[in-house]
């Protein structure tokens, strides 16, 4: 059986990952595929637990790295590999470039640290298929204003979400920057459309892939 496909969903909160994974889900699965859908921090009871205190207690940026690295490495051996190895599709709403662009570019935290980290937590010989990394990831880019208004609108703010405007600029930077170093592997979506135009750049993002 082929290996499955593994899409990460990126982009500052308010973004709208959330808004477009589920109708990407039901589009794969009305093509056949078999789709398990995920998110991070969290898509274990493990990296649940840790992703709550992640969200509601104070922490340096070195401690949040080492959280999500950890839910991360869970994750990925007791969900993400094992969907993968059944050949399913994996959609995950956030991954590794959430931790470079909020830990890194946001909090200032070390890039070569979490560069190890991912090493570490992606490879090693417990996961079969040595390095595991999305093979698509689909950024929704947003200037930082217009997200927040989203949020505003739309939900109470966790400990990440009470950043202010700079925080998210520069996450989005930090975003940019891992675009700009993997581009076979991202696609930029215009977020800043209407909800139809976007899924509309979903939908090519995919059509454009050999394998979706
Ligand atoms: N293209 C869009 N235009 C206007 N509002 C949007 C758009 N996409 C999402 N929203 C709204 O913005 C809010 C945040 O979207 P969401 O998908 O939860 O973002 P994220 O998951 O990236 O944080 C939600 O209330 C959603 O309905
Ligand atoms: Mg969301």
């Amino acid at each position: 059986m082929n290996r499955g496909r593994f899409i990460s969903f990126e982009g500052i909160d308010g973004a709208g990952k959330s808004s477009h994974i589920a109708a990407l889900a039901e589009w794969l699965r009305a093509r056949g595929h078999r789709v398990r859908l995920t998110r991070e921090p969290g898509g274990t009871p493990l990296a649940e637990a840790l992703r709550s205190l992640f969200l509601e207690q104070p922490m340096d940026a070195l401690t949040e790295a080492l959280l999500v690295f950890a839910g991360r490495r869970d994750h990925l051996a007791q969900v993400i590999a094992p969907a993968l190895r059944r050949g399913e599709f994996v959609l995950c709403d956030r991954f590794t470039d959430a931790t470079f662009a909020y830990q890194g570019a946001g909090r200032g935290f070390d890039l070569g640290v979490l560069a190890q980290l991912e090493q570490w937590v992606q490879r090693s010989p417990e996961l079969a298929e040595g390095f595991i990394a999305p093979d698509l990831t689909l950024w929704f880019d947003v200037p930082a204003e217009v997200a927040a208004q989203r949020r505003a609108a739309a939900r109470e703010a966790d400990r990440l979400e009470r950043e202010d405007l700079d925080f998210f600029g520069r996450v989005r930077s930090g975003y940019a920057q891992r675009a700009a170093a993997a581009p076979q592997r991202f696609v930029r979506i215009d977020g800043h459309q209407a909800i139809e135009a976007v899924w509309q750049q979903v939908q090519q993002a995919l059509e454009g892939q050999t394998w979706a």
